[in-house]
């Protein structure tokens, strides 16, 4: 019996300590304003929590500059303030990842700082460098238009050093063992205060070879790091960033299942944008179609939005400024030369856009991750610089500072004025009204939690002979689901066969309006414009005909 893999059931949150719950007044988000909110985090639904980089950091990259793999950043508590938060969430059933970032470090990290200032020093060789300037220094930079090169010049070291992200991040020479020994120890020392596992972050960077010129990827260090991860702890994860093409993804998880457990559907992601702005959805059941084979061990993390720019950069020229005429249409809302640095709500702009969007997420094959604010509908300030705008804290209440803090100043400004203001979007109005967003989010959580057939399932898209209208069909062990969305803005008819027997009536799992099979062995439904369905296969029941497993 494999259905012990928690991951494959989860509904994971994304958060960022520093934005979401500041307890001291300082201004700025910690562990401690983050436990006393685990309530809240449990009552939405959510059983998988990832925090973003909380280590000690310049933080001139959100934290992903990191200059101690073993501490807390003092604006965020302490260690002890991470422990009592580790074990405060699980005695409410909520597992953590964090994310480990071991493509590079800051460039304040000791490890760099002695790298650069003594060639001697065991450290040297931890970074990549060369005597000359390498003649791909201007290649493969990952921001493009902020960052110039990928190799700088470090007058210290008096070489140049190779960084894959901003000048201030020197890559890690993961080809050296004692490297890879160091990102070990890392990993066994966040497992053992309690962490079900890690968000990795720049996966494909990590595993390439770090010559100038050559880009050979080596996996086996996925396998060897796979190994390490559940020889520590069995039930543990990790789960890639990694936004490569679906054939090489395989690679990634490993045929077996023995690479990473979890990769987020980069592909999925932008098709699912493009038939948002085109209401077509033949891209996007192609993306499906070809993200569709897995090991069983391995699945996909669904997700709308996340801390960075929804990167565009998959789809073609013609697609992607669709998306942009649709979702960015101002050169401040685009960013690097492939995204939009906009959160999911003023993108979208009307309710039933986000709930079609989100009942989407939570329904793509795999395991969905919310990033906070979303459940309400936040906004965001693209007054702030690159990604920030999408970074705002957290609007928990009317109150100054959105409730999120008593300092006059926050760590980045929550936002004030306009539609996306606090005193409009905050959690403590949406509780109070039944239609909110939050307690249509809730719903939804509850829902998917429910239809496991959903993370474990295997899927087909079935024929709805209609572009805009999207169906799947999700088979686990007896048990099926379909749900059915429509992208378009008007109404749609569409007739849908699904093609077994005992299929004759749908039960609907949201509202009262369950479907029978005609005469012609359909299923006639009228979907109207961006309505989403899910229907139970078979008599009336949430609840899973367990004695058919
Ligand atoms: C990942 C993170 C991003 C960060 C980069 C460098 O892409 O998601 O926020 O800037 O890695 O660590």
């Amino acid at each position: 019996m494999i259905d012990d893999l928690w991951y494959k059931n989860a509904v994971i949150y994304s958060l960022n300590v520093g934005t979401f719950m500041d307890s001291n007044g300082d201004g700025v988000g910690d562990f401690e304003g983050l436990s006393r909110r685990l309530d809240y985090l449990s009552g939405l639904g959510v059983t998988c929590l990832w925090l973003q980089p909380f280590q000690p950091s310049p933080n001139r990259d959100n934290g992903y500059d990191v200059s101690d793999y073993y501490g807390v950043d003092p604006r965020f508590g302490t260690l002890g303030d991470f422990v009592d938060f580790a074990h405060q969430a699980k005695q409410r059933g909520l597992k953590i990842i964090v994310d480990l970032v071991v493509n590079h470090t800051s460039d304040q990290h000791p490890w760099f700082k002695a790298a650069r200032s003594d060639k001697k020093s065991k450290y040297r060789d931890w970074y990549v460098w060369s005597k000359k300037r390498p003649r791909d220094y201007k290649k493969g930079m990952i921001f493009p238009g902020v960052q110039h090169e990928t190799w700088s010049y470090d007058k210290v070291a008096r070489e140049w050093y190779f960084h894959r992200f901003y000048q201030f991040q020197p890559d890690l020479n993961t080809q050296n063992p004692a490297v890879f020994t160091e990102i070990q120890r890392i990993m066994g020392f966040w497992l053992e205060l309690g962490v079900s596992g890690f968000r990795l972050d720049a996966v494909p960077f990590i595993i390439e070879s770090r010559h100038p010129g050559k880009h050979i990827r080596h996996y086996a260090y996925l396998t060897e790091m796979r190994d390490f991860l559940q020889w520590h702890e069995g039930d543990a994860i990790i789960l890639g960033e990694a936004n490569v093409l679906p054939g090489e993804n395989l690679e990634f998880f490993g045929d077996e299942g023995d690479r990473m457990h979890m990769m987020f559907n980069f592909f999925v992601n932008q098709h699912a944008f493009y038939a948002m702005a085109s209401g077509d959805i033949r891209s996007l059941a192609n993306a499906l179609k070809r993200t569709e084979a897995l090991p069983v061990y391995a699945q996909w993390a669904s997700f709308l939005r996340n801390h960075d720019e929804l990167d565009l950069g998959r789809l073609t020229r013609e697609q992607r400024n669709l998306v942009y005429s649709k979702f960015g249409p101002k050169p401040n809302m685009q960013l690097y030369g492939r995204g939009i640095r906009r959160r999911l709500a003023p993108m979208l702009g009307n309710r039933p856009q986000l709930e079609l969007a989100y009942s989407l997420m939570f329904s793509l094959p795999g395991t969905p991750v919310l990033r906070y604010g979303d459940e309400i509908g936040m906004g965001d300030n693209l007054r702030l610089r690159e990604r920030s705008s999408v970074r705002t804290p957290m609007q928990w209440s009317e109150e100054p500072q959105g409730g999120f803090s008593t300092a006059r100043k926050t760590i980045l400004p929550v936002i004030d004025k306009g539609v996306w203001a606090y005193d409009r979007i905050n959690v403590e109005a949406q509780r109070r009204d039944p239609n909110s967003m939050l307690n249509w989010t809730e719903r939804m959580v509850r829902l998917r939690k429910e239809c496991p057939e959903l993370g474990w399932g295997k899927y087909t898209i079935l024929q709805t002979h209609t572009p805009s209208v999207l169906a799947i069909r999700y088979d686990w062990r007896g048990n099926s689901v379909l749900t059915i969305h429509n992208f378009a803005e008007k109404p749609q008819n569409i007739a849908i066969d699904m093609g077994t027997p005992n299929s004759g009536r749908l039960s609907n799992l949201i509202v009262g309006e369950h479907s029978e099979a005609q005469a012609d062995g359909k299923h006639h439904i009228v979907i109207e414009g961006y309505g989403y369905r899910w229907y139970r296969v078979g008599g009336l029941s949430h609840i899973l005909k367990r004695e058919k497993y």
